[in-house]
């Protein structure tokens, strides 16, 4: 029997695919990439955008015509809060803290709606696919409600994994050749609560897995993020010199009404002090335009954040209103048009600033751990700590795993190019 997965969204979602894939590989069925031939299809759905929720109905559709005799199930985010409207176009729909009623599906694919609250275990262990980098959750849920977010609804309450079922977990992980993870959470810097124990305490603890070579964790959330961590990542060997700190918009009125918990100066402070401890990190940002009520004016507080902070990439979004949410009813949307021209400002702003950015590499020697071949023929890609791509020569005696210094010779535009050297780096 065989398979076939589409996923949308974040890092969550690939991961939840990844438990799928895991669960159904390990009960004898086969991935396909070939639609045609698959019994079961699975759509992994994301909803944080009106434009991502409205993919998985096409998608569905789209599937559904190639081949018209497998059973489709539609799981994640949309599925969890649209799974009467989705039951009308899937034979199995799955909500996102009813993953393990696959073991079910792959012994018998009987339709069904599957939605829960909450998630029965959060310290079970899913299997993974083999990989050199992991995703590795830490805990599940958001309790934050952004006034523009649906993730608390699409994902519930909260809650954090016990250390001892994470670090099993990446231990088992190493085991099969893993040498990189990325912890997963909406809001990695409030892990811990109802434990007792933080964030910065399992970092602390994961650092110390032997055969482990890096550690990377997302998101952070700025109101969280604090001093202890900085310094744990300066003094931990293992943990990245990169943070995904989302600011969301540099206007403290618009900050007030995201609900977002800090203002720009605060953010700032943070941000500066993690560039002072930290000088070689890296910073990555997500920013909203076109929230209600942004004026050009608050649009260019943000414009001023972002050319303050050089991020070394942002991903910035058209806020979209969504279901469920605070901000789809408040005074003040703002036109489509106007929020693609502030888009493609930001955009354009940032794509300067990521070139001259890498244009810094150049010439430096860094550490890249080697994931496999190169989308471009010949060669080997890898990222460096910083968690920028870095393509170099292949070579017959290099192998996914390795931990290699690279002098980098040439920056492209979202990526970086370099030659092995046996040298000492400076990175
Ligand atoms: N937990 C993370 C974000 C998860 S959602 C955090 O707090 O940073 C990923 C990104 O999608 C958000 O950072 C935000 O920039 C964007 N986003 C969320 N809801 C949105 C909406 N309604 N419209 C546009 N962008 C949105
Ligand atoms: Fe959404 Fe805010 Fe939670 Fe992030 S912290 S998932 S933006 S509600
Ligand atoms: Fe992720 Fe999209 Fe859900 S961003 S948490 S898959 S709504």
């Amino acid at each position: 029997m065989n398979f076939y997965i589409k996923t949308f969204g974040c890092q969550m979602n690939e991961r939840d695919s990844e438990k799928v894939i895991g669960i159904l590989t390990q009960n004898g069925w086969r991935m396909t990439s070939d639609i045609k031939e698959a019994d079961l299809i699975i759509v992994n759905s994301c909803a944080v955008r009106e434009k991502a929720e409205n993919k998985i109905y096409s998608e569905i559709g789209r599937l559904k015509f190639k081949n018209r005799n497998a059973t489709v199930v539609a799981m994640g985010c949309v599925a969890q809060i649209n799974y009467e409207k989705l039951s009308r176009v899937a034979h199995i729909v799955i909500g996102t803290n009813t993953i393990d009623e696959f073991y079910n599906i792959a012994k018998n694919p009987q339709k069904g709606v599957f939605i829960k609250e909450r998630m029965d275990n959060p310290d079970y262990i899913f299997p993974h696919t083999k990989s050199v980098s992991a995703f590795v959750d830490i805990m599940y849920g958001c309790n934050n409600f952004c006034t523009y977010c649906i993730v608390p609804f699409t994902r519930g309450r909260e809650i954090s994994r016990k250390k001892e079922a994470i670090i099993d977990e990446i231990k088992k992980l190493i085991d099969n050749g893993t040498r990189e993870v990325m912890l997963l959470g909406q809001n990695v810097n409030s892990y811990g609560k109802g434990l007792n124990y933080s964030f910065v305490d399992l970092l602390y603890e994961v650092n110390k897995l032997e055969g482990l070579k890096r550690i990377r964790f997302t998101t952070s959330h700025p109101k969280d993020f604090s001093k202890e961590l900085i310094e744990a990542m300066r003094d931990l060997d293992k943990v990245c010199e990169h943070i995904h700190l989302p600011i969301q918009s540099g206007s403290n009125k618009i900050l007030k009404l995201m609900r977002r918990g800090y203002t720009k100066e605060e953010y700032l402070e943070k941000v500066m002090m993690f560039k002072e401890m930290i000088p070689q990190g890296s910073i990555t940002t997500d920013i909203i335009v076109g929230f209600p009520q942004e004026t050009e004016e608050d649009f260019l507080q943000t414009v001023e954040v972002v050319k303050t902070v050089e991020y070394d990439t942002s991903f910035s979004f058209k806020y979209s209103k969504r279901p469920l949410t605070k901000a789809k009813d408040m005074e003040g949307q703002i036109d489509e048009e106007t929020k693609l021209n502030r888009l493609n400002h930001l955009q354009q702003l940032q794509a300067q600033i990521t070139q001259k950015k890498l244009k810094d590499y150049v010439g430096r020697i860094v550490e890249v751990l080697v994931e496999g071949k190169a989308k471009k023929e010949g060669m080997l890609a890898g990222r460096n700590r910083q968690n920028i791509v870095v393509n170099f020569d292949f070579r017959d005696n290099i192998k996914a795993g390795d931990c290699l210094r690279v002098k980098i010779t040439k920056a492209l535009k979202h990526s970086l190019i370099g030659e092995i050297t046996e040298g000492v780096g400076n990175d």
